[in-house]
């Protein structure tokens, strides 16, 4: 696996690739990879011909600066597992390359999901996001990028600018990969104790019993009961749990195409899951 820091070095070997009539794919994280991640490198692999994976814990999309500086930086474990799963190359860089002194102002407007659900409880989360996720597709010149669904608002939004800055980039969502007991890989799930990682179930918990009760309770009634998942516990603190329709996240009024979001804290770590139920 080839490793690049600088943005032009990764330019120009992805555009001899491209010459050559090569197809890249990319998957953007921000490291502490687990097999979500690792999904994605899969999907990649298997519909593009060159896979760049890029590792970059991006300052402007965090509104909690603790939550920045503890995000887990395990670098060489994830350089070991992009390389065991095939990785071409892994696009690395520092925060000033990605942001230098003098740089173009972010001005792109996000619109109405930037105030829903993420957006509402993590104001500029999705400035943050869409403004690196550019440079990274301006940098990278990916025919796909593969995203989870894991973080199913942050696709809806990406897709919106894809469309919107008519980049002519292929957006690809991935399943969520989760643990046998059905709790969500997560690089934030590190944080949890063996107390809170217990807790932390309700969340899938919670999903699946919306999934499986959705045509035979009304709205109402599944997040009455859905909602007490979260209340035998003082290590949860919920902070939503919404039926939406899947194309604009809005609270969906009756039965039709719909997906359950939950984002919650247990103890000190914020977890969010989402589940598609018709
Ligand atoms: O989903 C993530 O890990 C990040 O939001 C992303 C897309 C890599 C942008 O920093």
């Amino acid at each position: 696996m080839k490793r690049i820091t600088r943005k032009e070095d990764l330019t120009s070997l992805l555009l001899q690739y491209k010459q050559e009539g090569k197809r890249i794919g990319l998957v953007p994280t921000m490291g502490a990879l687990h097999q979500g991640h690792l999904s994605l490198v899969q999907q990649s692999l298997k519909y593009t011909d060159v896979t760049v994976a890029s590792i970059f814990v991006n300052p402007t999309q965090f509104n909690n600066k603790t939550d920045l500086l503890k995000y887990p930086k395990p670098i060489a474990e994830d350089i070991a597992k992009l390389e065991q799963a095939g990785c071409h190359i892994l696009f690395h860089p520092e925060v000033d390359e990605m942001y230098p002194e003098v740089d173009e102002p972010w001005e792109y407007e996000v619109g109405e999901l930037d105030l829903l659900l993420e957006g509402e409880f993590r104001p500029g989360h999705y400035k943050g996001v869409t403004q690196i996720v550019y440079k990274l597709f301006k940098t990278a010149i990916p025919d796909v990028a593969f995203f989870g669904q894991k973080d199913y608002q942050q696709f809806l939004v990406i897709k919106k600018m894809v469309n919107d800055l008519h980049l002519p980039i292929q957006l690809k969502s991935c399943d969520i990969i989760r643990e046998a007991d059905g709790l969500a890989m997560s690089s934030r799930n590190i944080h949890l104790n063996p107390e809170e990682r217990l807790a932390a179930l309700s969340l899938s918990k919670a999903l699946l019993f919306i999934k499986d009760n959705y045509n035979l309770l009304s709205i109402d009634e599944l997040k009455q009961q859905a909602n007490k998942f979260f209340t035998g516990s003082n290590l949860l603190n919920l902070e939503y749990l919404r039926i939406c329709n899947p194309d604009n996240l809005y609270d969906l009024q009756e039965k039709g195409p719909a997906i359950a979001l939950i984002a919650c804290f247990v103890g000190t770590t914020r977890l969010i899951d989402n589940m598609m139920l018709a």
